[in-house]
């Protein structure tokens, strides 16, 4: 039967898909954590007040990096190469949603329209992870080797999308309502199909290295266009919306370590 769980379970067990998907892992999380970084340096000074949650914001992902390379090693595995089709960062920078990495590289200060568009961005690609890490927290919650790692992460990207909500209505407020809709809107639309296509082509990989039979595959390739066609027929309006979260403030002081790992 193919489920989420089964699915997860069979990339779990063999070192190789393991060593795959936390490589994949690792990477994202390890440039979401310099992205971050860049943002809270370049922070333009009318927003000030915004850095040390963009610095905590990075941290975490710095953190998340860290975590999944913890993972290999205590299998006694290294990071294998990302495969760029399989690189979701990337591949969204290539789109034009978000900040440029060229843009955050140069030592200039960044508008208040950037860290409006950086907000409205990080709110769809956060809503993505917090769904996917609640998945695996609803599987893998305590599994013994991952229970504990994907347990603080899953919490943290909670707290990364309340921040997105609560800090996007501030500038809602302060007159950015119209930017931050369509910014949302175009970051969603192209989010999904970016999605749609890393998640084919990790599965690609991942069927390769487990020898999955044709029909396996193809059912597999079938499911993703589905959710794809899903999301593009109304799913992507969850990644859009706003309001106050439960948790305020939720970036406020230092990043929990991780002292188990
Ligand atoms: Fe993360
Ligand atoms: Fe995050």
């Amino acid at each position: 039967m193919l489920s989420a769980r089964s699915l997860f379970q069979e990339i779990v067990d063999s070192d190789e898909t393991f060593q795959l998907f936390c490589s994949i892992a690792a990477s994202g999380e390890t440039q979401g954590g310099w992205e971050n970084g860049r943002i809270a340096t370049l922070v333009p000074e009318s927003m000030r007040e915004l850095a040390p949650r963009i610095t905590r914001h990075g941290a975490d992902e710095d953190k998340h990096g860290r975590l999944f390379n913890a993972l290999l090693k205590k299998r006694r595995l290294d990071p294998v190469p990302v495969p760029p089709e399989t690189d979701y960062t990337m591949l969204l920078e290539q789109r034009g949603i978000g900040l440029a990495h060229e843009k955050l590289r140069r030592d200039e200060r960044l508008t208040e329209h950037d860290i409006v568009v950086y907000l409205s961005h990080s709110r769809v690609t956060e809503q993505r992870a917090a769904d996917q890490m609640e998945m695996l927290v609803k599987h893998f919650g305590d599994h013994p080797e991952l229970g504990k790692a994907i347990r603080m992460i899953s919490d943290d990207e909670a707290n990364h999308l309340a921040y997105c909500h609560e800090e996007l209505l501030r500038l809602a407020a302060a007159g950015h309502g119209r930017t931050i809709q369509r910014v949302l809107r175009e970051s969603a639309l192209a989010e999904i199909r970016v999605y749609r296509d890393v998640s084919l082509a990790v599965m690609a990989h991942m069927g390769h290295l487990l020898r999955w039979p044709k029909a396996k595959s193809a059912a597999l390739a079938a499911g993703i266009h589905a959710l794809y066609a899903y999301e593009r027929l109304g799913g992507w309006r969850r990644m859009v919306g706003l309001r106050m979260p439960e948790r305020r403030g939720a970036l406020d002081g230092p990043a929990t370590p991780a002292p188990a790992f």
